[in-house]
């Protein structure tokens, strides 16, 4: 079975978010002797593209309404993944130093027409179309819908909806966009009177999946808009928690921390970390270290930050650390905080890959008070590097942290996301920490939980089976 991932970012070409993380991983996962799987993704103009090269593979013309863009099809030259991966190249639109911006729309339209065409001219079409969040969400429905498309109508598609809350939306007045289609079923496009490709693509794709079943349910009652249709198409829906890369997120060999550690040697592995942390970040290490690293968005609940933090470092037995940018006035309140609380707080406004891993190292606690989860693979990485996850408990957050008040517990979970319940959060981390036995025990036992791809790659695999 040939599966083709068609994705906006993908590990480690292009990472705004998690989505990357599970595009670079999970196709690794389903290269097995029976199935193989790639990945189609934007050629934007970033340190990954500088830094490789690539070779061109396929040559076209496609339209976007009345204008012609020439694009090409890149193939990454050199051996550097688990699997192929091919670029579309359509210098005048997408060939930028960012992957999101003002122009997606005919961006992220250009790159589907670009991988559609190409695919056309395979010797044998792939079996099966996964494709993910809205910046794919208009696949589903030319290949259902565009006359140039026909090939594909019994290719089944599925759609992954990482994130529900962003839907593309875009006006009619640009609907001839699309390639040509019967345009009596213009109304597949729409969803509240605007084109929405998240939309279109819940009501075209064979199947739906969402990254955790908690956040399946939640869909039904808070999908920003799109709650009656998934009702509505609930029968071809279903929950597949996301797995994590061990290959890429493994302490015993992450070269970008300081010392490697697995659950024999944690203690001594965990501690120079948090040592090299504490010495960059002006903190103590002898104090419990709670972290956060992430988008500084309201999903987040990282606007409640500045107010939480404030009563928390009210105990000067604690420090904090945060990583993280989005939200200019959350990214200037948290750095106004730095002057107040130095030496116990600190916190790196921007996106550092390497500092991410250091962090989940050598922190204590990882902080999530999400508002909205899909999955959350935070919450799994901090596991496997033994640092107590402290999470609201909500879509794959619920599906994956068991409070410490439950047997086998192994996290600290609240139920709001409000400032009290963070603090509280917060302080409960505290109490574990000063019980030094327990602490220990739990670090041991969550790195020893498995939330590698395998379990969820065969997952996918049955359901691609199910409608080839
Ligand atoms: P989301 O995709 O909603 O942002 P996830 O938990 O699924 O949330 O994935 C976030 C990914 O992005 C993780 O790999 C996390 O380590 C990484 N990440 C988020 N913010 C930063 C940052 N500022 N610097 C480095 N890595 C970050
Ligand atoms: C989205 C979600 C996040 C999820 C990630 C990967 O960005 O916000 O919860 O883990 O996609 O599926």
């Amino acid at each position: 079975m040939n599966i083709i991932h068609i994705s906006a970012e993908c590990y480690p070409v292009a990472k705004v978010g998690g989505l990357a993380d599970v595009v670079g991983a999970l196709p690794k996962y389903q290269n097995t002797a029976e199935t193989s799987s790639q990945v189609i993704m934007p050629f934007y103009d970033v340190k990954f593209t500088k830094e490789h090269n690539f070779t061109p593979i396929f040559e076209s013309e496609l339209d976007l309404g009345e204008e012609q863009y020439q694009f090409r099809i890149l193939k990454l030259s050199e051996n550097v993944l688990d699997f192929d991966i091919f670029f579309v190249d359509v210098p005048d639109l997408i060939f930028k130093d960012y992957v999101y911006s003002f122009d997606d729309t005919k961006r992220f339209l250009a790159f589907q027409i670009a991988a559609l065409d190409w695919m056309l001219t395979w010797d044998s079409l792939p079996d099966v179309i996964h494709c993910h969040d809205h910046h794919t969400g208009l696949t589903p429905f030319m290949l259902q819908e565009s006359h140039k498309y026909e090939a594909f109508r019994k290719i089944p598609n599925i759609l992954t909806i990482h994130n529900a809350q962003y839907q593309g939306w875009f006006s009619h007045d640009n609907v001839n966009l699309i390639p040509p289609f019967n345009f009596n079923n213009v109304g597949l496009l729409d969803w509240g009177g605007q084109i929405n490709p998240l939309a279109a693509a819940i009501k075209c794709a064979w199947r739906v999946t969402t990254v955790s079943p908690s956040y399946m349910e939640e869909l039904k009652t808070n999908a920003n808009g799109l709650e009656h249709l998934l009702a509505q198409e609930s029968t071809k829906c279903i929950g597949v928690l996301n797995g994590i890369d061990t290959k890429v997120w493994n302490p015993e060999t992450d070269d970008y921390i300081v010392k490697n550690y697995n659950e024999k040697t944690i203690d001594p592995g965990k501690k120079a970390n948090k040592e090299h942390l504490c010495d960059t970040f002006g903190l103590d290490s002898n104090k419990p270290l709670f972290a956060f690293i992430g988008r500084l968005v309201g999903e987040k609940g990282s606007d409640l930050f500045p107010e939480a933090f404030k009563i928390a470092l009210q105990n000067p037995d604690l420090s904090i650390l945060l990583l993280g940018s989005g939200n200019k006035d959350t990214e200037s309140q948290l750095e106004a905080l730095k002057d107040t609380f130095k030496g116990h707080y600190n916190a790196f406004i921007g996106y550092d890959e390497k500092l991410s891993h250091i962090i989940y190292a050598g922190a204590d606690f990882l902080l999530m008070p999400s508002r909205v989860e899909p999955c959350g693979l935070n919450q799994m990485y901090a596991l496997r590097y033994g640092t107590i996850p402290i999470v609201r408990s909500i879509g794959g957050l619920k599906d994956t942290v068991t409070d410490i008040s439950e047997d086998n517990g192994f996290g600290i979970c609240h139920d709001h996301v409000t400032v009290d319940e963070i603090t509280h959060a917060i302080e409960r981390g505290d109490q574990l920490y000063k019980n030094q036995t327990r602490f220990k025990a739990l670090r041991t036992q969550i790195m020893k939980i498995d939330h590698s791809w395998d379990a969820s790659a065969s997952q996918y695999i049955k359901l691609y089976n199910s409608i080839n």
